[in-house]
């Protein structure tokens, strides 16, 4: 027999018991006489002693252990002597003495220690993932994966959800980013696509009557990846018939007190606050805001009218906007220092960064444009007080609120401004559609499925978009078209969105012509779903959660990488398996493709 008992659960009531344990050698410390050894398992850590007065045979071979040997142990628990207690251990009251030892594996010299790995480079741990994964921090980041996804099957299960698959080779679903394609050999010259989201087969599921529908489930996506995006990760994706707003809302409040119970003990308060975008973009600049900290945006237009500064004119001039923040306790900044913040700001996107410091009155290479009057109502409305930095950026809207929602989180984190807690915020009123300056058309904000607010669905059908001209000069009315779509967001993160669905055939092709999609185009894409819409489709809705990122955030880990067992690198690459990789000429052959390219 390996083991009777697990490593992290000896306690001192298991002191004068005769055990044996598994696991592997961690630490190894060799005192001539008595040699000493962290044995770990999953479960945690217990002190094996190998004395010589207590058993030599497993003495001797003892002196060979090396970090990452696999052994199993068996003898006596024994209390520590005083003074040799370990308090930051559960077991740390308790030592087993070993009189047997068998070693089942040695391990090589291993590329990084256990106890350094935290700080070896993350593509040398990702390159040895088996070995990173050993680390108990690691692991317990995987556990709390585990048990969030069982809180939240065993919820939705109790609220009358049905876990259903849906394919993985499919049609290109529109959420946005590039598919990731696979070739099919019996259709030469055709592609699955790798669903970017089963959008489309859970719609159809309500159409076929199965009313409330979940899946945890991987979704590809061949973006350019960042600290929280993987090109493939998994998401809560849910829907329901005959529901509205509210219901989406309370049942994902429900499902996230619950899980942050079950998993953490935490209670979090509900129902969650909630922002419409335009709240969110006007106070935080994003509609991802991180509501744990103040410094929010601030309109300084009427103010920057009154004045003289040519920047600021020229914005407004030409319907831009002037807004700022305040830099809270920064007034002693040096000018290197401003200069340095003006540099993060032109990163961010910005033409320059205006300050004036509030300090002995206000102190500002800008100051003389403006009266003292209008200096003041600047302080007065950024709440900002004797030592602190008001931060001016002037542009066109989208550059205004970009820029300054990430100075915001610069200065968020640089002052020390972030309480430790969850703050969850419903984001509404999403608009319907977005305006695409690259292609010069409009793009659904969220997804082209989404329906339009019930007082808004007028509009669609009143003005003439006959032509591309039309369309524009309904830019302004088309804007205001809101979406009953809904985003949650913790911590500054998206964590998940969704919206009420077309369910009108009619409404659904006026979609897709103010989108720019022709009828052939629709028909091509999604003529199964228009199809579908034909056929008695209730009322539905849903919403996709980001299941890495929640559990990232449960556990404080800095990427999602940390929370998933095999992630991929910023270059969507898996350095352990070595995926992507070339093929053989001859499986490109069936496939019928040729490469252009040929990358060794
Ligand atoms: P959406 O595109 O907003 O909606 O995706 C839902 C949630 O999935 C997470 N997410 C990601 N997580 C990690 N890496 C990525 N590359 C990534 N992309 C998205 C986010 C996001 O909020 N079909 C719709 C949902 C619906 O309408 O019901 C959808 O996929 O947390
Ligand atoms: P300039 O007149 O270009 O020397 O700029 C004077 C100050 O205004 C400098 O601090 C610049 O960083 C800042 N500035 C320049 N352009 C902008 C802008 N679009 N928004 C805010 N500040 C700006």
């Amino acid at each position: 027999m390996f083991r009777d008992r697990y490593c992290g659960e000896l306690r001192e009531a298991d002191i004068g018991s005769n055990l044996s344990l598994a696991g592997w050698v961690f630490r190894r410390r060799d005192h001539g006489g008595l040699i000493f050894i962290d044995l770990r398992d999953r479960s945690g850590i217990t002190q094996v002693v190998f004395s010589p007065e207590v058993s030599t045979d497993a003495h001797r071979p003892a002196h060979d252990l090396r970090a990452e040997f696999v052994i199993s142990v068996s003898g006596e628990v024994k209390h520590r002597p005083e003074g040799t207690e370990n308090p930051n251990l559960l077991t740390g009251k308790i030592e087993l003495y070993a009189d047997r030892l068998t070693v089942l594996n040695e391990a090589s010299p291993l590329p990084f220690t256990m106890e350094e790995a935290a700080e070896a480079s993350e593509s040398l741990r990702l390159k040895h993932r088996y070995l990173d994964l050993r680390r108990p921090e690691l692991q317990q980041n995987i556990i709390v994966r585990h048990k969030s996804a069982k809180a939240i099957r065993d919820y939705l299960d109790s609220r009358g959800f049905l876990e259903i698959e849906t394919p993985i080779l499919t049609k290109s679903t529109p959420e946005g980013a590039r598919d990731y394609l696979v070739p099919s050999r019996l259709n030469p010259g055709h592609f699955y696509a790798l669903p970017q989201s089963p959008q489309l087969f859970k719609q159809i599921l309500m159409i076929s009557g199965l009313e409330r529908y979940f899946q945890i489930v991987k979704c590809f996506r061949d973006e350019d990846l960042r600290a929280d995006r993987q090109p493939e990760f998994t998401q809560v994706d849910i829907e329901m018939s005959f529901i509205d707003r509210e219901d989406v809302i309370r049942l994902i409040e429900e499902m996230m007190r619950l899980l942050f119970k079950s998993v953490l003990s935490i209670d979090i308060q509900t129902p969650f606050p909630r922002l419409s975008f335009k709240e969110s973009m006007e106070r935080f600049g994003n509609d991802k805001p991180d509501t744990r900290f103040g410094i929010e945006l601030k309109e300084m237009a009427d103010l920057a009218e009154k004045g003289q500064f040519k920047v600021f004119l020229d914005a407004l001039k030409s319907g831009g906007r002037v807004k700022a923040i305040n830099g809270k306790g920064m007034a002693g900044l040096s000018r290197k220092e401003i200069d340095d913040l003006t540099q993060d700001a032109i990163s961010f996107g910005a033409k320059g960064l205006a300050w004036i410091k509030v300090k002995d009155g206000f102190e500002s290479p800008i100051a003389k444009f403006f009266s003292e009057e209008a200096l003041r109502q600047m302080a007065e409305r950024l709440g900002a007080e004797e030592g602190d930095l008001m931060l001016f950026v002037a542009d066109r809207e989208k550059v205004v609120h970009d820029v300054l929602s990430r100075m915001r989180l610069e200065l968020g984190k640089r002052l020390n401004l972030i309480q430790h807690g969850y703050n969850f915020v419903w984001i509404l009123d999403f608009p319907l559609l977005e305006w695409d300056e690259e292609e010069g058309r409009f793009q659904a904000m969220h997804h082209p499925f989404t329906s339009p607010m019930d007082e808004d669905i007028e509009k669609l059908f009143t003005m003439d978009i006959s032509s591309p001209e039309l369309l524009t000069s309904h830019f302004s009315l088309l804007t205001s078209i809101r979406a009953k779509a809904y985003d949650i967001v913790l911590n500054g993160n998206e964590i998940g969105g969704g919206s009420i669905r077309i369910h009108r055939q009619d409404i659904q092709n006026r979609m897709f012509e103010l989108l720019g999609i022709s009828d052939e185009a629709a028909r091509e894409k999604f003529g199964f779903l228009l199809d579908a819409l034909e056929y008695g489709a209730p009322p539905h809705g849903g919403i996709a959660l980001g299941l890495d990122r929640i559990v990232m955030l449960m556990v404080g880990a800095a990427s999602i990488r940390d929370v998933i067992a095999f992630p991929k690198t910023q270059k969507a690459s898996c350095l352990m398996s070595g995926a992507p990789s070339a093929v053989e000429q001859k499986q490109l052959r069936e496939l019928h493709i040729k490469t252009t390219d040929i990358v060794t």
